[in-house]
């Protein structure tokens, strides 16, 4: 999604790139109002972007898993393309639309949008690194750090987005979504101090 986490490394900027708004050109004096309306409109906080860990860590966490990585293995599964719960195959949309939880329709569907990542970040790695690597927590918290934005190797110095170009199969399509994967396994430890 556009503008929704930073670009990490450039691989990642570059997928992103087409993201970016056209510049168009626009009159001056509009312009203090646009700044006005822009100031109030993200203090109001209502059309603000939700934090989608945030949002699964203070609606659900209290009665799930800590974390919705950990929430999307142990209670969810993908079938036919759909997030289900393993208890009673029923679509997570659809349990969360009931008012389990307690979501805004706005909150379910940035959640919902957060299962989906987790569920298809989590099958890329399955697929193609835990023949050799126990998991995506345990290889990025012991063996990679971020410094200045970027994913490296904590022992190595490697810029973990160039580094998959040669390793692990990937398409260059799936390098940025991985080292959003393996960042995101670290930036959740720093908040919980775990
Ligand atoms: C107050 C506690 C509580 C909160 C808060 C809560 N849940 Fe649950 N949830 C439960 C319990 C207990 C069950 C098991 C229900 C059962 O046995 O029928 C459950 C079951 C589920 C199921 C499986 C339902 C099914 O029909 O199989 C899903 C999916 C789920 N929760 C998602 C969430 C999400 C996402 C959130 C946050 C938005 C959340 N829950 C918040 C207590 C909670
Ligand atoms: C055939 C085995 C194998 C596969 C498959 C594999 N790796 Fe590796 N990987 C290694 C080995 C061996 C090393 C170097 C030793 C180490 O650091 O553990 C390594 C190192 C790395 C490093 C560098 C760590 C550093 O210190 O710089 C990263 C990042 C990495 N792997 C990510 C991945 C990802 C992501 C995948 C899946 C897309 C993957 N690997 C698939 C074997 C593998």
């Amino acid at each position: 999604m556009c503008g929704r986490e930073t670009a990490f490394d450039e691989a990642s900027a570059m997928v992103k790139s087409n993201c970016s708004v056209k510049k168009q050109a626009m009159p001056s004096m509009k312009i203090p109002l646009l700044l006005l309306f822009l100031v109030f409109w993200s203090s109001a906080g209502g059309a603000q972007q939700i934090d989608p860990h945030a949002l699964y860590e203070r609606a659900c966490s209290g009665c799930h898993a800590a974390h919705a990585g950990e929430f999307v293995f142990e209670v969810l599964e993908n079938r036919e393309n759909d997030l289900v719960s393993r208890m009673s195959h029923r679509p997570v949309s659809a349990v969360l639309e009931t008012g389990h939880g307690g979501l805004s329709a706005a909150e379910v569907d940035v959640l919902v949008d957060l299962f989906s990542d987790i569920s298809r970040s989590g099958r890329l790695f399955f697929r193609k690194c835990r023949i050799c690597h126990v998991s995506a927590k345990v290889l990025a918290r012991r063996k990679l750090v971020i410094r200045d934005g970027r994913l490296i190797g904590r022992y190595s110095d490697q810029i973990v987005s160039q580094y998959l170009m040669n390793h692990g199969r990937l398409n260059a399509d799936e390098i940025p979504t991985m080292v959003e994967v393996l960042t995101r396994q670290i930036t959740t430890k720093a908040e919980t101090q775990d």
